[in-house]
């Protein structure tokens, strides 16, 4: 006999109720009162999904626009993974309002402006402090919040496809919620400056106001589910006063003291077979961590390309958390060695001269074309050979998992590169036409002062040589070959856009 359940969940007044042998009632999901209790409406649930939907998107959008300018590498790697992560979440939420009696649409709508001031005002934060205390102090611990409220308040059993949705948002946001706690007590300054006055990078006190002026936005919104009652009075702006403008220039800590330097052709190392396979493996790890630029130029295609299906912004945001996942295998190589990567000069240039003299398809055009580039026999194939021949176990493993990423880029570049074009080959071309700017400036950088292209390789070989106890090799200790007359693919730079 099956109980009614009792519409508040008051337990008393209901009979026991038993299931067979004690075994776990409704598919375990909740205790049978908990399934009869009452819980929220289609609509009302509705209303609080649609806005969690807007606050990831929100936060994908600030992640990935602050990529580029922002200087610190573990910030520019971790705002990747977690521009990948709200992206994915904002697929699935799309996809849960779909299921309830509504069109997927009103999701472009902005549930309340208070909420839209919110961000707007994290991603207008004039400072790293400040833009990581908005994000991980205000904005992750409000969305959690409001996971855990509808946790609460929805029934388990009539909402369970969408407390499904909550709970695995849940276990990402806490990963979130962790890195930027940990972040925020590294960049602010909770002494009032006095203690740490040298590595501080914002004072708590000098933001305590913006920080209050959150706190009003959210209030003012009824929380970031709009389950409370919007707190009376009018939000007045801050940072977002004036619009915010996309900052495409990368920029980089003081671990990168030579940005504009093209002075090692990697390529032409790694593809001398005359040269041994172990020292090869540096030339693998500095090829990785060089990597960084795809996120700060994918950032702005992302950013600038505006009213794609939502599917674009979730593969393209995969693909860049792919490429500073590579980057990181660079850094982590070096590190498993003991090698002080800080003697490899990373450039950015080609992040710098793609966002500054390309429009976002002709980014993306050329990134194609570099990809497909990466699936010959030279390629991503060559490399695993070569990380295999090195006898590094993590050179190896990282290349193994690099080729495979590069194969689904390429996917990734056919579904929504491509079909712009009348066909491949045209979409290639015209990659192709636009990669040879890359090749421009070597000279004029020169010239200007902002590097001397010097041939770091010998520091960081003899670096890695004395870690690992092994003589230098003459033969590699002497290569110096730049990227003045030879691209990275190895053909000649044409003469016209060249360096020359
Ligand atoms: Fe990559
Ligand atoms: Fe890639």
């Amino acid at each position: 006999m099956i109980a009614r359940p009792n519409k508040n969940n008051n337990g008393g007044s209901s009979p026991a109720y038993e299931s067979y042998r004690g075994i776990p009632p409704v598919a375990g999901l909740c205790s049978m009162p908990e399934a009869g209790r009452d819980g929220l409406s289609v609509e009302a649930c509705v209303r609080r999904l649609k806005r969690y939907h807007y606050s990831f998107r929100r936060l994908h959008e600030i992640f990935t626009a602050r990529i580029t300018a922002e200087p610190i590498y573990e910030l520019k790697t971790a705002f990747s993974l977690h521009a990948h992560i709200c992206a994915e979440h904002v697929a699935v939420l799309r996809r849960r309002v779909g299921e309830m009696r509504e069109p997927p649409l009103g999701l472009e709508a902005v549930p309340d402006p208070n909420l839209e001031i919110f961000f707007d005002e994290i991603l207008g934060a004039p400072s790293t402090g400040e833009l990581v205390a908005g994000l991980y102090e205000k904005a992750i611990p409000a969305l959690i919040a409001a996971f855990d409220r509808h946790l609460a308040d929805t029934n388990h059993l009539a909402d369970y496809p969408s407390v499904r949705v909550c709970r695995f948002a849940l276990l990402e946001l806490a990963d979130l919620a962790r890195f930027g706690k940990e972040t925020v007590r590294c960049l602010v300054d909770d002494q009032g400056g006095a203690a740490r006055p040298r590595d501080a990078f914002v004072d708590r006190n000098r933001m305590a106001d913006w920080l209050a002026l959150l706190d009003r936005c959210l209030a003012a919104a009824g929380g970031l589910d709009g389950a409370d009652a919007p707190a009376p009075g009018g939000i007045s702006r801050q940072h977002s006063a004036q619009a915010y403008v996309y900052d495409g220039k990368p920029r980089r800590d003081e671990r990168f003291p030579d940005p504009y330097n093209r002075g090692v052709n990697a390529e032409a190392f790694i593809y001398n077979e005359k040269l041994p396979p172990e020292p090869k493996m540096l030339m693998l790890f500095f090829r990785r961590i060089r990597e960084i630029e795809i996120p700060e130029m994918m950032a702005s295609i992302i950013t600038e390309t505006k009213d794609k299906p939502w599917d674009y912004y979730r593969e393209m945001s995969r693909q860049l958390w792919d490429e500073a996942r590579h980057s990181l295998m660079g850094e982590v190589g070096f590190a498993s060695l003991g090698v002080d990567w800080h003697k490899a000069m990373i450039n950015c240039t080609y992040a710098l001269i793609m966002n500054s003299q390309l429009k976002p398809l002709e980014r993306h055009g050329v990134l194609y074309f570099v990809e497909q580039g990466l699936m010959a026999r030279t390629g991503k194939r060559f490399e695993w050979e070569v990380g295999l021949a090195s006898h590094n176990h993590l050179a190896g493993l990282f290349q193994d998992y690099d080729w495979a990423d590069e194969v689904l880029h390429a996917r990734i570049g056919r579904d929504w590169y491509i079909p712009q074009f009348k066909d491949t080959k045209e979409a290639l071309d015209y990659g192709d036409s636009h990669w040879n700017v890359l090749f421009t400036g070597w000279k004029a950088w020169r010239d200007q002062g902002l590097t001397q292209h010097r041939n770091w390789w010998p520091d960081l070989y003899l670096d890695a040589c004395a870690k690992q106890g092994v003589a230098p090799d003459p033969e590699v200790l002497k290569f110096a070959e730049t990227y003045e007359h030879r691209r990275a693919d190895l053909k000649k730079v044409p003469a016209a856009t060249g360096s020359e």
